[in-house]
C-alpha cells in the first residue's frame, strides 16, 4: 500500500520504521555521540549529509530521524526537522528564513513567550516586525508587503483560541509578497490541521504537548519541504539545540497513539465546551466546534476537530477564576497542555504573566478567563470535577 493512502492512526504506528535497522519492536536508544567509520570514504560521505544519523551526536541520530520521518509523514510534508523545544524550533525557522533588514509580519496574540522570543529575534537581528492581530484577514493584507519574508501565524491560538484562516492568509502572502508562511498548529495537532495542505510553507509544534501526548518531554518540530528544511537543519546544526535520543524515544512512543488520543480530547473537550455554555457561572465558552464561537464558519473549514484545548471566562472575574481552579482535584492546575490528564491554568497570572495587562488585554485575555487541557478520562469524571469548583466558585462571588 502506498504510505500516502494510509490512514492517519496507521501512519502514526508506522511511519519512521525504516530508521530502526534493529529488528527490535522497540527501537534501541541511540546514546552515542560519535560513531565509527568504516574507512575514510564513508566518514566524508557523512560529513558531507547534513541528515547523517551517524556522524556527529549535534546533527541527530536515529531516535530523532525516526521521529522526524513520523512527523513528516502525518503533516504530508518532504521532511521535518527536531529541536530541544518548541521555542526552539520557532528560533531556528527565524534565524534560517531572515536577514537584517527582511520584513516579517507576526501575531500579538499567540503564546505570551513565542511572542517576545519574535520581537527579541527581530530586534537582535534588525529585522522589521509588523505585529497583527490575528483573527481580521485586513490586518495580514495591510501588513505584507514585497520586502516581507516571514508571516507568522498561530492557529489556534494560546489561549484565546483565536483562529487564522490558513488558506486566505496564504493566498494573500503569496499575492503580496515571497514571504515564507509559517504556522504553529500545536493546538490543533496533525490529526485535527494539516496547514502545509492548506498552503502554509512550514509547519511548527510544540511537541511537548499532544504530539508527546505524556507530560514527559519538551520538544519541538517543524516540518516543510526539502529546500526549506535543509536551511533550517543548517541552522539547527550551528546552534545545536537538539533532541536528547531518549527524548526523541519518548516523542516516538507517545506520537504512535497521537490518532487515537486526539479522538478522545476532540470528544470530551466539546462535551465539556457545551457543559461549561450551560453553566450559570461561566460568562464566555471559546471552543473552535461550538456554533457560539466567532470563527466558527474557519473551523469547519480548516479542521476536522475542535482539539482538546477549552476556554472560559467564569463569573466574578479574578477571583472566582482563581477560587475554580483551587478547587478542582481530577482537573490538576499546572500549566503547559496537551498530555492524557486534563489541567487547567489562570493564562493572567501563569502562562501569560510575562505580559504586562494591557498587551494581555489587546490579545483578548480577560482576568477571569481559565484555559483547560481536557484529558482522555471518563467524560463525567472531568464535568463532575468542574462542576463541584464552579459551586464553589459561586460561593465566592456571592
Ligand atoms: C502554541 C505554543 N507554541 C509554542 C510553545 C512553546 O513550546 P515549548 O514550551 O515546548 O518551548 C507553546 C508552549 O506552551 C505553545 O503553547
Amino acid at each position: 500500500m502506498e504510505n500516502k493512502n494510509r490512514g492517519f492512526q496507521t501512519s502514526c504506528i508506522h511511519s519512521g520504521e525504516e530508521w530502526n535497522k534493529s529488528g527490535h519492536l522497540s527501537p534501541p536508544i541511540c546514546q552515542s555521540t560519535a560513531f565509527e567509520f568504516p574507512n575514510t570514504e564513508e566518514g566524508a560521505r557523512r560529513a558531507a549529509d547534513i541528515h547523517a544519523d551517524e556522524f556527529y551526536g549535534r546533527w541527530g541520530s536515529r531516535n530523532e530521524r525516526e521521529f522526524e520521518a513520523i512527523i513528516a509523514a502525518l503533516e504530508g510534508a518532504e521532511d521535518a526537522v527536531s529541536t530541544s523545544s518548541g521555542l526552539a524550533a520557532i528560533s531556528m525557522v527565524f534565524h534560517a528564513l531572515l536577514q537584517p533588514g527582511d520584513h516579517c509580519v507576526a501575531v500579538h496574540n499567540c503564546y505570551s513567550e513565542s511572542k517576545i522570543l519574535i520581537e527579541e529575534l527581530c530586534k537582535q537581528h534588525s529585522v522589521e516586525l509588523t505585529m497583527i492581530s490575528s483573527e481580521d484577514i485586513e490586518n495580514y493584507r495591510n501588513a505584507i508587503n514585497p520586502n516581507t519574508k516571514l508571516v507568522y501565524a498561530e492557529t489556534p491560538a494560546n489561549p484565546t483560541i483565536t483562529l487564522v484562516d490558513i488558506q486566505e492568509v496564504s493566498r494573500i502572502t503569496k499575492e503580496q509578497s515571497d514571504a515564507i508562511f509559517v504556522v504553529d498548529s500545536t493546538f490543533a495537532t496533525p490529526y485535527n490541521q494539516q496547514p502545509l495542505k492548506l498552503g502554509a510553507d512550514i509547519v511548527l509544534h510544540s511537541a511537548t504537548k499532544y504530539i508527546g501526548g505524556h507530560s514527559d518531554v519538551v520538544a519541538g518540530v517543524c516540518a516543510g519541504n526539502k529546500d526549506l528544511m535543509s536551511k533550517v537543519r543548517k541552522a539547527f546544526s550551528f546552534h545545536g539545540p537538539k533532541l536528547d535520543p531518549f527524548a526523541a524515544w519518548l516523542l516516538c512512543r507517545g506520537v504512535r497513539t497521537l490518532g487515537l488520543r486526539v479522538q478522545k480530547h476532540n470528544e470530551n473537550a466539546l462535551k465539556i465546551a457545551t457543559f461549561l455554555e450551560n453553566h450559570p457561572m461561566v460568562n464566555k465558552v471559546y471552543y473552535p466546534f461550538l456554533k457560539s464561537h466567532k470563527q466558527h464558519d474557519v473551523a469547519a473549514r480548516q479542521m476536522t476537530g475542535g482539539g482538546g484545548m477549552v476556554c472560559f471566562e467564569v463569573k466574578g472575574g479574578m477571583n472566582s477564576g482563581l477560587s475554580l481552579i483551587s478547587n478542582v482535584k481530577l482537573n490538576k492546575m499546572a500549566v503547559s497542555l496537551g498530555g492524557y490528564s486534563s489541567t487547567i491554568t489562570h493564562p493572567a497570572s501563569m502562562t501569560h504573566n510575562l505580559l504586562p495587562r494591557e498587551e494581555r488585554e489587546k490579545g483578548g485575555i480577560t482576568d477571569g478567563m481559565l484555559r483547560l487541557s481536557v484529558g482522555i478520562e471518563e467524560v463525567e469524571d472531568i464535568q463532575a470535577d468542574l462542576e463541584n469548583a464552579l459551586n464553589q466558585a459561586n460561593l465566592v462571588t456571592n
